[in-house]
């Protein structure tokens, strides 16, 4: 091996992948290593599990950092990023590599809020994301993603007919709500209510998809269960307030994605309202449901707690406008969603590495 070479191997295998607890040479992650000495320049192709890799920043200044330590300060070094996404995807939707639910016991916690706002966050890192309103009760995708007019076409795919999701914010979305007229019942019984979800998923055309986010209808009855084990998902995210009358029905959800006959992997808790916050008393923070409810059951049932997200005025009125907070960038929501979008990648990545299919 050439002497430089041979010292920017070294320098590299100073450099772990936190998830995978494994040096990126090792681990098989650095890709087309070049350098130019007259130039003292490094360059070199990083692939990642995800598109959507909260580490991006990490891994270029920690590899900048190790090659300067190993050939001196004068060297540049550029790291590219190119991303084979993991997930085994599902036998009745192969194109679609993670399939996440978006659940919890209790209705108007937030579900749907966090399932819009974490799928644009996913879109935003670089992932092509997809989001289903499996809320066929209520679906409430159209109105929070500005799409209440929305008609999906149909296409033919080897001679059958799908629908086309409808792309807005970077996302490819559908809903229950595109087909039914606004404001009719659909008062479903449970095996017509999961055949139509059934439906609804594996005959819309998704393409290609990293992540599809499915925002579930509250509840752990036959919907959820059938769901869950027709799709075998690779996540379930919970999603609960503080209080105890909300934690209380997302434990029966988390034991719901743990049964032995669904085994859903609980990939964390999302603790939504978790306090009031102001931007006129911007020090303050008003515990108005009490503390700690998701940081409880994240203990009890040891899954992590993927975040907590303020009660703010500013998401009812952008949710009802149609304008979820992560499409803006730098704000305290938007920072929170992307950290949450973050972690769950990562935690997809850490399963379908410890379980390939
Ligand atoms: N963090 C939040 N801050 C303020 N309002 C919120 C927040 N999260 C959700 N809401 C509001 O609470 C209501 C219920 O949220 P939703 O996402 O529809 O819950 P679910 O899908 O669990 O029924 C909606 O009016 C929504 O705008
Ligand atoms: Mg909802």
């Amino acid at each position: 091996m050439h002497g430089i070479e041979s010292q920017l191997y070294e320098a590299l295998r100073t450099v772990v992948d936190p998830d995978l607890r494994q040096n990126i040479v090792e681990a098989g992650m650095v890709k087309g290593l070049a350098w130019n000495e007259e130039d003292c320049k490094v360059s070199l192709t990083l692939q990642l599990t995800t598109p959507a890799c909260p580490l991006k920043d990490y891994f270029s200044s920690q590899i900048t950092e190790a090659v300067r330590q190993v050939l001196g300060e004068r060297w540049e070094v550029q790291v590219a990023f190119s991303s084979q996404t993991v997930g085994g995807g599902t036998e009745l939707v192969s194109q679609v590599k993670n399939l996440i639910l978006i659940g919890s016991g209790k209705g108007g916690v937030g579900k749907s809020t966090v399932a819009v706002n974490v799928a644009i966050a996913l879109a935003q890192l670089g992932g092509r994301v997809g989001l289903l309103d499996a809320d066929i009760y209520g679906p409430s995708i159209p109105i929070l993603m500005g799409l209440e007019q929305a008609k999906p076409a149909v296409r033919e795919k080897d001679g059958r007919p799908y629908l086309v999701p409808i792309r807005k914010y970077g996302v490819e979305v559908m809903s229950l709500g595109f087909l039914v007229p606004a404001g009719q019942a659909t008062p479903w019984r449970g095996p017509m209510a999961s055949n139509t979800l059934r439906q609804l998923l594996t005959e819309t055309d998704w393409g290609e998809l990293d992540y599809l986010v499915v925002d579930m209808p509250p509840g752990t009855g036959d919907i959820q269960i059938t769901l869950a084990q027709q799709f075998r998902p690779q996540g379930a995210v919970i999603v609960t307030t503080p209080q105890r009358l909300a934690w209380a029905d997302a434990e029966k959800a988390l034991m719901m994605f743990r049964m032995p006959l669904v085994q859903v992997p609980v990939i964390g808790i999302i603790e939504n309202m978790s306090y009031f916050w102001t931007p006129e008393l911007p020090q303050r923070k008003f515990y108005i449901f009490g503390e700690s409810g998701g940081r409880m059951l994240s203990q009890r049932y040891g899954v992590p707690l993927l975040g907590e997200i303020p009660l703010l005025e500013s998401v009812v009125q952008q949710s009802d406008a149609g304008i979820p907070p992560a499409l803006e960038s730098g704000t305290l929501l938007s920072d929170v969603f992307v950290r949450i979008a973050g972690e769950i990648v990562r935690a997809l990545s850490r399963l379908a590495l410890a379980s390939p299919v």
